[in-house]
């Protein structure tokens, strides 16, 4: 067994979070990762486009009805996110009402905006709830550190999905947030795909690892299939950086992430977002939504890390966790027994 800060903050038997995938939903993975003793990460939602508020208060309902087990939320706080405030406001008065959720909603993650608001009314409404956001660069892990929050997700360039301006790796960003945080829970994210990586994470320090393009890959994930084969035969060079609704966005080449533009620097993406209309918004959404319903692979927008590089199958939501964590105890045993 692998006792880490994280574990024993969540109360969880492994140090394996599902990462947050929005605008898809990842409800059922969150059951099916809290359920093998990780901690399942409901992602905000977006893709039903209806009333978000009331459609992320069903998937947490679902979550509890599935589960008895702890897990968590992704909250994205980027200004187009319209919704993030009333969705945090209403979420810590769900856990008011409801005592299972509150007794199992034991993690909120932001990421794509600021951490301050959520900080804030965290610690005053729900204090019970460990607040982290997700961290791409030092300079932005210095301000989750200053906005008060529980913990820090680093995450590097090599994940899928949204990422930075900053590029830098998992490798070196992880060992910048425990070197000079060494008191805030770390969780490594981005590129990691195999027992070698959770241990790795571990080794530098952090407490826990976050994966997204593995748990795609399971066959719990609600991914569609079409969108699920694409890994395995991917490799890691088969990935690139285009422009996404909150930045830069890591996509499996296809004919949409090829055609798709890239806009180089926040500059010129903050004047994007000002000239920004929702119908706009809303055309860019359809690409996600025609793979996600249709498993459109072509047209569609697939977002998937260097890691499909290391994904040679489609496997159980339990058998990741318990191999990878498994893998990486023997990993790290193997490494202390070299040491004389
Ligand atoms: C399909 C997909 C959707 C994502 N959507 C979100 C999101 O809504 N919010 C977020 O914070 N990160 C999002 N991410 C990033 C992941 O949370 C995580 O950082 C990334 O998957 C880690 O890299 P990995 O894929 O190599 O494991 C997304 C990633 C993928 C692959």
């Amino acid at each position: 067994m692998i006792k880490t800060r994280i574990t024993e903050m969540f109360g969880i038997k492994y140090p394996i979070l599902s990462a947050p995938m929005g605008p898809f939903y990842t409800t059922e993975l969150s059951v099916a990762v809290s359920e093998a003793g990780g901690l399942g990460v409901v992602s905000h939602a977006t893709l039903r486009g209806k009333n978000s508020l009331q459609d992320m208060k069903q998937q947490l309902e679902y979550v509890i009805e599935h589960t008895d087990k702890p897990f968590g939320v992704n909250v994205r706080t980027a200004r187009i996110q319209t919704d993030h405030k009333l969705m945090l406001r209403k979420m810590t008065q769900w856990c008011k009402e409801n005592s299972k959720l509150r007794e199992q909603l034991v993690y909120i993650l932001t990421s794509a905006g600021s951490p301050r608001f959520a900080s804030q009314l965290l610690k005053q409404r729900a204090p019970q709830i460990k607040h982290f956001h997700v961290g791409p660069a030092l300079w932005l892990i210095d301000k989750i550190v200053g906005s008060g929050c529980d913990g820090i997700v680093a995450t590097g360039t090599e994940g899928g999905g949204h990422q930075s301006y900053e590029g830098i790796s998992t490798l070196v960003l992880v060992q910048q947030a425990v070197i000079k945080y060494p008191d805030k829970p770390v969780i490594a994210c981005g590129g990691i795909s195999s027992p070698e990586g959770v241990a790795s994470g571990l080794a530098m320090g952090a407490d826990a690892v976050a994966m997204g393009t593995r748990f795609i890959a399971s066959k719990e994930s609600e991914f569609h299939p079409n969108y699920k084969a694409l890994i395995p035969p991917a490799t890691a060079r088969d990935t690139l950086l285009t422009t996404g609704g909150f930045g830069p966005i890591r996509l499996l080449k296809n004919k949409y992430s090829l055609e798709h533009g890239e806009i180089m620097t926040k500059e010129q993406k903050v004047s994007q977002e000002l000239a920004y209309n929702m119908d706009e918004y809303l055309k860019d959404l359809y690409a996600y939504e025609v793979v996600y319903t249709k498993g459109d692979i072509e047209n569609g927008a697939i977002p998937v890390g260097q890691t499909c590089g290391l994904i040679d199958s489609i496997m159980d939501v339990d058998d990741i966790i318990t191999s990878f964590s498994d893998g990486a105890e023997k990993i790290l045993k193997d490494l202390c027994s070299k040491i004389s």
